[in-house]
């Protein structure tokens, strides 16, 4: 048995979840939920990063308290996972005792290994809002090869990392006014002398290819050091006197401190403070997985290695990278109307149709991700309804007629069965390698595969000429081959439809659903009566979710 330790990117306190958070989720717990199924140790853990400029100007904009709005918006999060059928074993705040705690200890640590150190540098400062501007929120042209609309700390177009003066043309994203360059101390981590290890610890974790040589390229020239401090005004934890006079921490530090301390939290409250240790020390064989966006790859594979070896940690186990959400094509923004609210989306739809939809577009790379509401709603009508939950309601009606819904005690094609049980070698290694949309071409091959051979047998017309069954006790066995075998993809489906194998599971009169489950096939059972799974989807809602 493995145990598992999974984290999301934490969404930060400043508005409500969006598409973009809900995918990566999704992609997390389908992962989440396969590793339970093969009976392995899993806890899934994520938090609010409730600190930063942009969480301090949303309040301000809203002229509440910055802690009154973190603690709503925490609320509001949590309930809006819980909708999606996303079940965190814990969702914390980085605004807490507990990341404070590890964030002293980490900047002592720092000190201790002689690696801190305060400068004065230029910063940018917007005159008309009178703050600091942090990276994102300066806009200009990027130094190295000249796209325009580039943040102020990388390049999205050539992946290049800068300082935010040197970008060209350099404007406010807030006030749209050319920013002052001001001078201010700053709190510095001496980088590069991580720069071989780094090259070593990242060559060791699961990481798709194209991650890793995006790493490599950044390894290729010295690390800048990181600031990690930040100036008044802003929402965050204090910097002790000591280290440097009236600064904060960065929001990025206190963010990846957040993974250990929401763990931290989740051992406490379950009293298990060897659980901590078991996931975090130097020696751990636990196994860490981060589920992160490709814009964050700098913090997650350059940086936080960097602070799990100052605190004397593990190293994570892998990253996985996803590409950025479109819709039909454009980038997601509520500037362009095409901005899907997630409280909308079930009002309309379910969740496990975009579950579905969205394991058929994820595979482990950082491809950008295209979300098309058409293609979603024909893509689970055919495969989902017409394809899948078709085969229960199909079979169910000759078990009920004739068998009082008890299967055979044996089966029709002990072949047949075998064949789909034999596909859980390819489809397990799918969802150990994140390739979701294999395995949803897979099930498809499979679907189709078992429509033909139900046609094939026609059950509705046993006893007239042509009829394969013949009879009737060959009818009981082949609706019960035929049942089995949709236990079997209900079983490959789980985690991705968590919500329709429930009811799934409800028809066949069963509890649970394990990967172990294969082998066992439902033999002298009873099951209950088919009632409705599934609706079809409606496309006329499209226009009302966007
Ligand atoms: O990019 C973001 O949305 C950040 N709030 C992610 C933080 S992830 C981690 F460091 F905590
Ligand atoms: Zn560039």
């Amino acid at each position: 048995m493995k145990h598992i330790l999974v984290t999301c990117a934490l969404p930060y306190a400043n508005g409500s979840i969006h598409l973009g958070h809900i995918l990566e989720h999704i992609q997390a717990d389908i992962w989440v939920k396969f590793n339970k199924m093969l009976g392995n140790k899993v806890y899934f853990i994520c938090a609010d990063d409730s600190h930063g400029t942009a969480v301090y100007l949303k309040a301000k904009s809203l002229q509440i308290n910055p802690k009154n709005m973190i603690k709503n918006i925490l609320v509001e999060h949590i309930n809006q996972f819980i909708n999606f059928n996303i079940f965190h074993n814990y969702y914390s705040t980085t605004h807490s005792k507990y990341n404070y705690i590890f964030l002293k200890k980490f900047i002592n640590r720092c000190q201790k290994k002689n690696i801190l150190y305060t400068k004065s540098v230029l910063q940018f400062y917007d005159n008309t809002k009178k703050i600091f501007l942090p990276d994102r929120y300066i806009e200009g042209t990027c130094p190295i090869c000249n796209s325009i609309n580039q943040y102020g700390d990388s390049c999205f177009i050539c992946g290049s990392i800068y300082n935010s003066i040197d970008l060209i043309n350099p404007i406010s994203r807030l006030s749209s006014t050319i920013p002052n360059l001001m001078y201010s101390d700053h709190l510095f981590i001496n980088l590069n002398i991580f720069k071989n290890n780094l090259i070593y610890w990242i060559n060791e974790y699961n990481l798709n290819k194209n991650v890793l040589n995006q790493l490599l390229i950044w390894l290729k020239n010295d690390l800048i050091d990181w600031n990690i401090s930040r100036d008044f005004p802003y929402f965050g934890f204090k910097i002790p006197s000591k280290y440097i006079y009236n600064k904060y921490f960065y929001v990025w530090c206190d963010a990846l401190l957040g993974y250990i301390s929401t763990f931290y939290k989740y051992c406490k409250y379950k009293k298990s403070i060897n659980l901590f240790s078991n996931f975090w020390d130097i020696n751990s064989n636990y196994e860490l997985y981060h589920f992160i966006g490709k814009d964050i790859l700098y913090f997650h594979g350059i940086l936080w290695p960097i602070i799990l070896n100052i605190l004397n940690y593990r190293q994570p186990t892998g990253l996985v990278v996803h590409g950025h959400i479109m819709i039909n094509g454009i980038k997601m923004s509520k500037s362009l109307n095409n901005y899907i609210n997630t409280n909308n989306w079930l009002q309309y739809f379910d969740a496990d149709s975009l579950r579905y939809y969205l394991a058929s577009l994820l595979n482990n790379s950082i491809k950008d991700i295209n979300i098309s509401l058409n293609d979603l709603v024909n893509k689970i009508n055919s495969d989902i309804v017409n394809k899948f939950i078709n085969i229960a309601s199909r079979i169910s009606g000759f078990l009920y007629k004739y068998f009082n819904n008890i299967l055979s005690k044996l089966l029709w094609d002990d072949n047949i069965y075998n064949y789909f049980v034999n596909k859980s070698i390819i489809i397990y290694n799918l969802y150990l390698k994140f390739n979701y949309n294999k395995i949803i071409i897979e099930i498809n091959l499979l679907l189709d595969i078992i429509n033909k051979y139900i046609n094939d047998h026609s059950p509705w017309i046993l006893n007239t000429i042509g009829s394969k069954l013949k009879n009737i006790n060959n009818l009981h066995m082949f609706c019960t081959t035929i049942i089995n075998i949709f236990k079997v993809l209900s079983i490959y489906l789980n985690p991705i439809i968590p919500n329709i194998i429930s009811k799934v599971k409800i028809f066949l009169n069963i509890k649970k659903l394990s990967w172990n489950d294969l082998y066992k096939p439902l033999l002298n059972h009873k099951i209950k009566k088919y009632i409705n799974i599934y609706n079809r989807l409606n496309i006329l809602n499209i226009n009302k979710i966007l």
